[in-house]
């Protein structure tokens, strides 16, 4: 890209094995869910996170529905989750009929605080959807307590998490199912795709019953229960076995995108930067988010525009899920406030900061940004 050109929000590196093996399916006719690539990547992708078993679907959002169904959660079940995510998560509960109850976020890191989980739960609690927020963990040991102690399932959503760890741990590790997701804005892509893992033989079959509609293998066109088509393609498993073949290279790419970034634009007035460690992780940033500073006389909406006239691409933050009209309209969350993720989805947004951005562009970007925060 020259100088002068648009910079994207996100860009996937594809020059690995990704041709060649996808060649391998065109070749070979293997282009349905039944080619060996989807095993293969199903087994390289749990190992790599320190699980039993990977089931790969066709994305993220499906991944989620799937673990909900498989665990078993429907009416009269209740499932904490932070408001500060995408809708996929919630709307997973609320198709199987349960109940999303919802927490705020942590100002700094953006994840859900252990201390409000621990305040919704009831006795019709039945799981915690953990969800891990733009390239930091959420802080996992008091909340697997808590589940433990009150004995709840944990659905973690680690969609964002390709590559990182919690305390050493992957990321991927922790739930009773781990969910993934493959969007080509994600550390490995396979185009649209999915992936559950967990170290339970049973819930694995379940999850593959479901995702394969519930035939029976004895009676295949007879069925005892509903699933779904979310079978994922050869096609799509042989672009992951390739991208995962470069995951502990993407991480560092990214990491040194982040560091750069934090580089250029600390000091810059009015915005605050993603939190680069903690005592549990480094951040991965998956994006770079940017939150501006109340004092800023305009809010994200308003400095993405003045960006893109820069020729810089942005995206915003998640819109939480108790001020989704959607969830409203149904009666949920009614008259409940959550004013971090409130104030976050309307003062902040993410930069270019995909896996194909140029230390050239994260520089104009940060100029950008720059220009923007002081005015000019
Ligand atoms: C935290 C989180 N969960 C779930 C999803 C859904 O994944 P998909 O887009 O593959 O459906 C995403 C997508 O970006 C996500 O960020």
């Amino acid at each position: 890209m020259s100088e002068g050109e648009f910079i994207p929000v996100n860009e996937p590196l594809l020059d690995g094995n990704e041709a060649k093996y996808l060649a391998e399916c065109i070749r070979t006719g293997w282009i349905s869910s039944e080619g060996p690539f989807v095993r293969q990547f199903e087994e390289r992708f749990a190992a790599r996170v320190g699980r039993k078993h990977g089931v790969a679907v066709v994305n993220g959002s499906m991944a989620l529905e799937a673990a909900v169904a498989a665990l078993g959660i429907g009416p009269g079940d209740e499932v904490i989750l932070p408001t500060f995510t995408i809708i996929s998560c919630a709307a997973a509960v609320v198709r199987a009929g349960a109940k999303p109850v919802v927490v705020d976020c942590d100002p700094r890191t953006w994840n859900m605080p252990t201390d409000q989980v621990a305040a919704c739960i009831t006795p019709r609690t039945k799981a915690i959807m953990v969800v891990h927020i733009f390239g930091l963990p959420v802080e996992m040991t008091p909340l697997l307590a808590l589940s433990r102690k009150f004995g709840l399932r944990v659905i973690e959503d680690a969609a964002e998490m390709h590559g990182q760890t919690y305390r050493g741990r992957p990321c991927g590790s922790f739930g009773d199912i781990s969910t993934f997701s493959f969007y080509p804005n994600k550390h490995v892509t396979t185009g649209e795709g999915g992936m559950l893992v967990t170290d339970d033989a049973k819930l694995a079959e379940r999850c593959r019953s479901l995702r394969n509609l519930c035939f029976k293998p004895e009676e295949r066109f007879v069925h005892e229960e509903l699933g779904w088509n979310l079978r994922m393609t050869n096609m799509q498993a042989a672009l992951g076995v390739a991208q995962l073949e470069r995951l502990d290279e993407f991480v560092t790419i990214k990491r040194r995108m982040g560091a750069r970034y934090t580089g250029l634009l600390t000091g810059t007035r009015g915005i605050q930067l993603p939190v680069a460690k903690t005592d549990y992780a480094d951040n991965i940033y998956w994006v770079y988010g940017l939150v501006l500073d109340d004092a800023m006389p305009f809010d994200a909406k308003e400095a993405m525009a003045r960006l893109a006239r820069l020729g810089v691409g942005t995206r915003p933050f998640f819109w939480p899920m108790h001020e989704q009209p959607v969830f409203k309209r149904m009666g949920l969350f009614a008259g409940q406030s959550h004013p971090v993720a409130e104030r976050i989805a309307r003062r902040g947004f993410y930069v270019p900061s995909g896996l194909g951005v140029t230390d050239k562009q994260v520089q104009r970007s940060a100029q950008a940004i720059k220009d923007v925060c002081n005015g000019l």
